[in-house]
């Protein structure tokens, strides 16, 4: 975030413990509960959010050194990201172009991908190097069958793909500033480039995947259900939050915000004490901690909306001499708040969606950032409820 926009977002926080109040959505909204575990919901969802739109796939550090590659499911589609020896972040649909078997598996490095069926080796920028049969294969034109390419981009230190193929005359990139809108600058004022990646952790709690996300998305409930882990360093129910689109910001105050009233308004860093949560439509949330950066993305289950994989992904500054225990006791207590106290008390919610006895659930207007998410899903979906 620049400094002017920080000072502004540490005004309006104080404010708002001032005056005990917090940002506001215009009104209420009532979201049915079908819409967490409806497969009909969940197909338009899958078309719509995780094939139409740029999905953010973490910070490029990442994938730090040429050669250096990851794989995931994207909603369904395989999907294979490699830095090619010139740099070049791209991705492919991680399917052989032989039988369809996955060519690469987890994350790693690698001068060129031999896919475990029959050996089809494929380079990092997707080019099919050889196949092991020139004879079952005579006249195969090679140059025709490299992996199909999937539009990919890296920008401000993040990367994203578009987990459709490149049709033929459309660029294999993403215009990640038009994507992001406004928020482009405040994300890369963030130099997200200088953070490497600390650790992953994955889960696949039963919940739908919108609920992952729902659940960073109010500070309502620190008080009352972090009350033992993490509720005694926020202030409850008091934060800012910006609408950037279909995307969004949200800032919420440590109690330690306090002390910077002592200081003349130049003088004043809030950094050590907001917490910033950038929702990345649709799926994926970069929070800006106080000192590292902390990324939570949700994928909707192949064939069940009850179900999604999350994953927890934690990046500390290039330049830091902390011990790995620091940063170990971050991870901890991000794990013990999320999949220990949210993620449960999630999955019991979940049943009783899928019980049908009740149909709606209620965004307060004290829960804007929750508000505009499922504000954006209906309007991306076009449709009113
Ligand atoms: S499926 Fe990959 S080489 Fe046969
Ligand atoms: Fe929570």
């Amino acid at each position: 975030m620049e400094r002017q926009e920080q000072l502004a977002v540490g005004r309006r926080l104080l404010g708002h413990i001032d005056g005990r109040s917090t940002d506001l959505a215009d009104e209420l909204f009532r979201n049915r509960t079908v819409n967490y575990s409806c497969h009909t919901r969940a197909a338009a969802e899958r078309d719509r959010l995780f094939r139409d739109l740029p999905i953010f796939m973490g910070l490029g550090t990442r994938l730090a050194k040429p050669g250096d590659y990851l794989t995931e499911d994207v909603a369904g589609v395989p999907v294979l990201m490699t830095r090619g020896a010139d740099g070049e972040v791209r991705a492919f649909a991680n399917i052989c172009r032989h039988r369809g078997a996955p060519v690469a598996e987890g994350c790693g490095n690698a001068r060129a991908f031999v896919c475990p069926y029959h050996g089809w080796t494929y380079d990092s920028a997707g080019r099919l190097l050889g196949t092991t049969d020139k004879v079952g294969f005579a006249g195969l034109d090679l140059a025709s069958h490299g992996l199909v390419r999937l539009p990919a981009a890296e920008k401000h230190g993040m990367m994203f793909v578009r987990p459709k193929p490149v049709a033929a005359g459309e660029s294999a990139t993403i215009d990640v500033d038009a994507h992001l809108g406004i928020m482009a600058p405040d994300l890369a004022a963030l130099d997200l480039a200088s953070f490497p990646l600390h650790s992953a952790d994955r889960v696949a709690p039963r919940i739908n995947w919108k609920f992952a996300i729902d659940t960073f998305l109010e500070g309502y409930h620190i008080p009352h259900l972090h009350r033992k882990t993490i509720a005694p360093y926020f202030v409850g129910n008091c934060g800012t939050f910006d609408a950037v689109g279909l995307h969004g910001r949200m800032c919420v105050a440590r109690t330690s915000i306090e002390s910077v009233r002592a200081l003349a308004e130049g003088e004043r860093n809030y950094r050590p004490h907001v917490i910033s949560i950038y929702q990345l439509f649709p799926n994926a949330l970069l929070i800006w901690q106080v000192d590292h950066v902390e990324i939570w993305r949700a994928f909707p289950g192949r064939d069940d909306p009850s179900r999604c994989d999350v994953e927890m992904t934690i990046y500390k500054p290039a330049d830091s001499t902390r011990p790995d225990a620091y940063w170990e006791k971050n991870r901890d207590i991000a794990i013990r708040t999320v999949m220990e106290e949210d993620f449960p008390l999630g999955e019991r919610m979940q049943v009783g969606f899928e019980s049908g006895a009740t149909e709606e659930v209620i965004y307060g207007r004290n829960e804007p950032s929750l508000v505009h998410f499922h504000s954006s899903i209906r309007n991306a979906l076009g449709v009113v409820a």
